[in-house]
């Protein structure tokens, strides 16, 4: 199933900044954006989800953004430890999650339920190949700490279970 954006990716979108900053800090300060990213679009997916699926949907979206939003406070954590305060800077992270929620379309402007459900499983394995790129960066410069690598793992890992369920509810309404 093909989903169609609304312009570039967020990792399209924001290879300058990443580029900007090349430590381990600016690279955790961006899963930071991501995060918050994930958790805002899907608590406004369960807000915003309709027809016959509601409640499944309600309740799926609602598990995503609390599962997601539970490791954020970590990873900030993390991002300060090794970039500092500057690394949850909110000027600049409200500039980037803003940017990155316009990059994906609008839960509420979907034309129907299993739309929204596919965005989000878009968004996921976009998020997930994000990760992906940050652990190899990290591991090549010798900054993947064995607690970083471990934390890293075990958000694949959720995500992984995320994309899924939400699999599960893509092919429902179109196999
Ligand atoms: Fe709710």
């Amino acid at each position: 199933m093909h989903t169609t954006f609304q312009g570039k990716t967020p990792q399209a979108a924001h290879t300058a900044m990443r580029m900007a900053g090349n430590g381990p800090g600016e690279e955790l300060s961006y899963h930071v954006a991501w995060l918050r990213v994930l958790s805002i679009w899907f608590q406004h997916a369960h807000w915003s989800t309709r027809g016959k699926t509601f409640y499944g949907d309600h309740l799926l979206f609602e598990r995503i953004y609390n599962e997601i939003t539970e490791e954020i406070d970590t990873l900030a954590e993390k991002a300060v430890a090794l970039g500092g305060p500057h690394s949850v800077d909110t000027h600049s992270h409200s500039h980037l999650i803003a940017e990155m929620l316009r990059s994906y379309p609008s839960p509420s402007r979907a034309d129907e339920a299993t739309m929204i459900a596919a965005t989000g499983l878009a968004l996921v394995q976009d998020y997930i190949t994000t990760i992906q790129e940050t652990y190899d960066t990290l591991k090549a410069a010798g900054s993947l700490t064995m607690g970083l690598d471990d934390f890293l793992m075990a958000l694949v890992s959720t995500l992984e279970s995320h994309v899924y369920l939400l699999q599960q509810r893509v092919q429902q309404s179109i196999g």
